[in-house]
């Protein structure tokens, strides 16, 4: 059964009444960039195939519930209940809801700048995106829902606006101090393409790829190593960003350049230095792969993508000994360039592997981590993909 399938029999389970249609949002990869989104820096993600599809049935109440293949029991609550739960009560809301239910809080936050009157919705919700692989589920849950009740809600938001709402839904209702990078990928992400991303003016540009012209496959080594934003390592390095920006006298690490580094060795301690040094060299790092990209098309972008593993590992310390062995592995067994993915502390490592080596590569990592003691790695092929819509009519048929 495919997700959308799925997501139309749990919505059944709610109410009998039609859906008004299924939504859906992609989850990501981010080809380089890491840590720079929330530095107002730069990033270059790309939306993947696995989606979370959500089927909804308006209600004639006021009251939103929701259910998940996460969880089969619903969450219910008053639409004017919201306000009161997020941020401050959240604990009170099982953690998968407060995705949904936080995008729809964010949404009629916005929805009462306008005085639009909104009805109550039944929301069901399945996903074949792995969670914790680094992937960005939580993106395509907001997502898929940001999309769908702006619909049905006739709010008319722009993409962008949706976006910053699954930010202020994971910041506020989730607790996790992430950026917009994954949101806005989600959002707007276009087969073969990236989307390079301006993160303080939120300006876009879609960069096509070219990976299967080019012989190339992008494989995702997930570790299994779970990890989550809402606690420590995260928070920790943000704040140590921020204590660096305000060292040097800039509004946010975008505004320095690699050539202030030596001024910004003379006045912070070492660690702060290595996270302010990971994310200037980052930036010009994504800003280095889109250029060389166009010009020289995809096999050129792999000495980047290592190097932005090595600034990861080392001077922003956020790989873990898992993260390390693919990257390495896949690199000796011939992949162009890797690196680990999302935010670190666990999830995946990427690889741009040539189409004929997929299988040696894959292989080689999977025996690398049996031999580690590790636990089996899921490997797999991604294809950058469109952002969240409404499903093709068909499936929503009920
Ligand atoms: C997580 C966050 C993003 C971004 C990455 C690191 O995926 O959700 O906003 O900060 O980590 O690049």
């Amino acid at each position: 059964m495919t997700a959308a399938d799925t997501a139309l029999s749990l919505l059944r389970t709610l109410t009998d009444a039609p859906a008004a249609g299924t939504w859906s949002a992609p989850g990501r990869v981010n080809l380089i960039g890491e840590h720079t989104d929330y530095n107002d820096g730069f990033v270059f993600p790309f939306a993947i195939e696995h989606r979370t599809h959500l089927a909804l049935a308006p209600r004639d109440d006021r009251r939103i519930r929701v259910v998940s293949s996460f969880d089969p029991t619903p969450v219910e609550v008053e639409l004017s209940a919201l306000s009161e739960l997020f941020p401050a009560r959240r604990d009170e809301i099982i953690e998968w809801a407060r995705y949904p239910l936080g995008v729809a809080w964010a949404l009629l936050e916005s929805a009462r700048e306008t005085g639009t009157a909104v009805v109550g919705v039944d929301l069901a919700i399945a996903s074949d995106v792995p969670v914790g692989a680094g992937l960005s589920s939580s993106a395509a849950i907001e997502g898929a829902t940001a999309v769908a009740l702006d619909e049905v809600w006739g709010l008319g938001l722009d993409r962008v606006a949706l976006a910053r709402v699954g930010r202020r839904a994971e910041n506020d209702a989730v607790g996790a101090p992430t950026g917009i990078m994954d949101q806005m990928a989600s959002m707007l992400g276009e087969p073969d393409a990236g989307v390079f991303l301006d993160c303080r003016s939120l300006d876009t540009e879609i960069v096509h790829l070219g990976f299967s012209d080019a012989g190339l496959d992008l494989l995702v080594m997930d570790t299994r190593v779970t990890h989550a934003h809402s606690t420590g390592g995260y928070g920790e390095r943000r704040a140590a960003c921020e204590r660096g920006a305000e060292i040097m006298g800039v509004r946010a690490l975008r505004d320095l350049a690699v050539t202030d580094l030596p001024r910004a060795k003379t006045l912070m301690d070492d660690v702060t230095f290595r996270r302010v040094r990971h994310v200037v060299t980052e930036n010009q790092r994504v800003l280095d792969a889109v250029a060389s990209l166009r010009a020289q098309g995809p096999r050129s972008i792999g000495g980047l993508l290592d190097a932005s593993h090595v600034s990861m590992r080392d001077d922003f310390e956020i790989s873990v000994p898992e993260l390390d062995l693919a990257v390495d592995t896949a690199r000796n067994a011939g992949a162009i360039g890797a690196r680990m993915t999302g935010g670190g502390f666990g999830g995946a490592a990427i690889a741009l592997v040539a189409h004929e080596l997929v299988p040696h590569v894959t292989a080689v990592v999977e025996r690398a981590f049996a031999e580690a003691g590790y636990a089996a790695p899921h490997v797999f092929t991604v294809r950058p993909s469109s952002g969240a819509a409404r499903d093709a009519a068909r499936a929503t048929a009920s």
